[in-house]
């Protein structure tokens, strides 16, 4: 399997890993398949992500796109933060191989999830926002339906 150099970077030094004692929202989420955990903190003010920390039980190319996209969401705002899917993270990583691409949506959903745990908090909405999940792995589910 190759990965980019990009990948190996945030893997041997990810950014970012930790945790946010007063966030301003958390989101977890699993994936039942390989039974990886992510866990993502977000620090929000004035509708911006002022600061984004994570914690998983991964493989590394959980670690790398964690990595990678919470220095992506940092200093956007809530509706920006959106944009920063699992494709970007993919991208901005000079890609992955294709069997750990489900990787990459543990630290999409989890970002999301923090996302949604902010805005149920504040009574704000985040336009196109979905409803987190527990596991990856019913999104593709959901895809199937
Ligand atoms: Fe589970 Fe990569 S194998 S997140």
């Amino acid at each position: 399997m190759e990965y980019s150099e990009k990948v190996m970077d945030h893997f041997m030094n990810p950014r970012n890993v930790g945790v946010i004692e007063d966030a301003s929202g958390v989101g977890q989420v699993g994936n039942a398949k390989c039974g990886d955990i992510m866990k993502v903190y977000l620090k929000i003010e004035d509708g911006r992500i002022e600061d984004a920390k994570f914690k998983t039980f991964g493989c590394g190319a959980a670690v790398a796109t964690s990595s990678m996209a919470t220095e992506l969401v940092k200093g956007k705002t809530l509706q920006e933060a959106l944009e920063v899917t699992n494709k970007a993270v993919m991208e901005a990583l000079d890609g992955l191989p294709p069997v750990k691409v489900h990787c990459s949506c543990l630290a999409e959903e989890a970002l999301h999830a923090a996302l949604w745990d902010y805005a149920e908090k504040n009574g704000v909405k985040i336009e196109g926002l979905k409803p987190p999940v527990d596991d990856v792995d019913d999104l593709h589910h959901m895809d199937e339906e």
